[in-house]
């Protein structure tokens, strides 16, 4: 406890990102510590689990002491533990946990398991103090795209996602087409704002009528044709205008598909979450559509939308006021569900 409010310490490592921070009822971020592998990764081209672990270990005790430090508090007054405990990568997701566990071990603190998805749907509690549910969120990163009906602060029903590549994991492999470098996603959003999005109509994928799940492998498979019948053809490949057109088949699916969910399940707010999120065209798209249907749209700043601690703890703060406690057994489970 910290002047009568509750304070939670967070750790999340499910990725490429190593990160702590420390809570004050939930919602206030007294610290957030994030230590990114993107630099080491970006050698080969993506993430790398076992050097992903490996860094994870190094780092994790020096990110959580100086989330404690930045923050000015002692374990003595920590309430709480939140860890990730899924989904994710299980070497990765096993070094926050098991570091988690020493700690709430050795300090007598009860331990929250948070599902990371529902992490990211917490930033943006962190965000926006008046935001409360119910919701339709949108949670679209590199690992996931969900469209997510939000009823309470813990009570999450997935009402579609992707059945092969998800949206962040799409912007990746194009921009590695495009030769544009890793993550691709930010180098995408930044350069198709010069391209025309209607140069190229790639196909737009729906899936059944009704559907709210995704598809995005074919889309990889259709820039590189398009790419490689315009090298055959001896024309020059106009990066900026692939860049843009590719973008323009996927968010245009995404927010269909995501407002029409929001006005069948009677939703009138849109909540982003996850990587992706940052996306600029994603959010001035979806600006429009919301404003058409009086439709309140939420998204956290960048750095709450790509992996960090601070949703964690918010998710764990939830947890934990509903009365949900873990114990040492708690066990990473790569594809938890939610
Ligand atoms: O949430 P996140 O940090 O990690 C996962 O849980 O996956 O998301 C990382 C993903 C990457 O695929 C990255 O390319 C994408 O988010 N991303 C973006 C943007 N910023 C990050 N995609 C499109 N536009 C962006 N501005
Ligand atoms: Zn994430």
């Amino acid at each position: 406890m910290k002047d009568g409010k509750l304070l939670t310490l967070a750790i999340e490592s499910s990725c490429d990102e190593t990160a702590a921070a420390v809570l004050l009822e939930g919602r206030q971020v007294l610290s957030s510590i994030i230590s990114s592998q993107i630099d080491i990764h970006k050698l080969y081209g993506g993430v790398v689990p076992e050097i992903a672990s490996r860094h994870h270990l190094e780092n994790v005790n020096t990110v959580v002491d100086q989330a404690m430090t930045e923050a000015g508090v002692t374990m003595d007054e920590v309430d709480m533990i939140g860890v990730t405990y899924g989904p994710g990568l299980v070497g990765a997701l096993l070094i926050g946990l098991a570091t988690a566990k020493a700690y709430a071990a050795a300090a007598d603190k009860p331990l929250i398991g948070v599902h990371h998805i529902h992490g990211h749907i917490c930033a943006n509690f962190i965000e926006h103090k008046e935001l409360e549910p119910p919701f339709m969120a949108l949670v679209i990163s590199g690992g996931h795209t969900n469209i997510v009906e939000v009823t309470g602060y813990n009570e999450c029903r997935v009402l579609g996602g992707t059945r092969d590549d998800a949206a962040g994991e799409a912007y990746d492999k194009v921009a590695r087409v495009l030769g544009l470098g890793y993550p691709g996603g930010p180098l995408i959003d930044k350069i198709a704002g010069e391209g025309n999005p209607h140069a190229v109509e790639f196909k737009r994928v729906f899936l059944e009528k009704g559907s709210l799940d995704f598809s995005f492998s074919g889309i990889k498979t259709g820039v590189l044709n398009y790419i490689n019948s315009e090298k055959q053809a001896g024309r020059e490949i106009n990066v900026p205008d692939v860049a843009a057109s590719f973008q323009e088949a996927v968010l245009e699916v995404i927010v269909a598909k995501t407002v029409g969910a929001a006005i069948d399940m009677k939703k009138d707010k849109i909540v982003l979450a996850g990587g992706v999120a940052a996306n600029s065209r994603l959010r001035a798209m979806l600006s429009e559509e919301c404003k058409k249907h009086s439709i309140g749209l939420y998204y956290p700043s960048p750095v709450l939308c790509t992996d960090n601690a601070a949703m964690i703890g918010c998710a764990a703060y939830y947890k934990y006021k509903a009365g949900c406690r873990d114990d040492l057994t708690l066990d990473a489970i790569p594809n938890l569900k939610l």
